[in-house]
């Protein structure tokens, strides 16, 4: 899993004196986990912690009396609170580019399962799906017998998992022969070479027992797109 994003974006305010106070403020973007970002903005007087603007709340707190009547004052200003939610959609784009230069590949976690729908043309229908991968770009390639097929062959795209992850699916339409082999091959920046995933039709009875969700599942990823 990915570890935990916790950086300062900007080093704003710097006031010393001759009896050495002095006070800063930080501009902080918080990622956590999935879901979590926050973006903060801190002013400290003395290393203490006086006041912070917190966006999940949306407001500015003070923590001494003084700072709670300026942060009254701020959170009553239209212009102020404007800033900040435009401060929020920055801290959100640096740190999508932060994520791309710091953070290292992630290998998807791969399944391979018959899919619960009807083909037009071809007695099954196969599903390779990549979860949780990153960075985005993915080749997910079919392969019967070692060679490449092109044709009824359907793929998603990259779907964004909304916390840096990213899922695929792709879809293979065709009529089983005895001694055909069918793989997935999935090819990644995470991966030094293609990983090959075996569809074994003996797996099938167990498949479809468990087979129930697999429709619903699949409509709705579509219905996602
Ligand atoms: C920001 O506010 C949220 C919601 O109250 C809180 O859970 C979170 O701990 C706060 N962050 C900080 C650093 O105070």
């Amino acid at each position: 899993m990915l570890t935990v994003q916790s950086f300062f974006c900007l080093l704003f305010l710097f006031i010393s004196s001759a009896h050495a106070l002095y006070g800063y403020g930080l501009l902080r973007c918080q990622y956590t986990s999935a879901h979590d970002l926050v973006y903060l903005e801190q002013i400290y007087f003395n290393k203490v912690l006086l006041g912070q603007y917190n966006s999940t709340l949306g407001k500015y707190i003070g923590y001494t009396e003084k700072a709670k009547e300026i942060a009254d004052d701020l959170n009553k200003s239209q212009s102020f609170l404007e800033q900040e939610k435009k401060n929020f959609e920055k801290c959100r784009n640096h740190l999508q580019l932060t994520f791309d230069l710091l953070s290292k590949p992630e290998e998807p976690s791969v399944k391979l399962k018959p899919a619960e729908i009807q083909s037009s043309r071809h007695e099954k229908v196969l599903i390779c799906s990549g979860y949780n991968f990153y960075p985005k770009p993915i080749k997910i390639t079919w392969l019967k017998n070692g060679e490449k097929v092109t044709t009824d062959v359907l793929s998603t795209e990259e779907l964004s998992n909304g916390n840096f992850l990213y899922q695929i699916h792709s879809y293979l339409e065709f009529t089983p022969t005895p001694d055909e082999k069918i793989t997935c091959m999935v090819e990644h920046a995470s991966l030094s070479k293609p990983k090959l995933y075996d569809w074994e039709p003996m797996s099938e009875v167990e498949w479809n027992k468990i087979g129930v969700g697999t429709a619903t599942l699949l409509s709705g990823v579509i219905a996602n797109k």
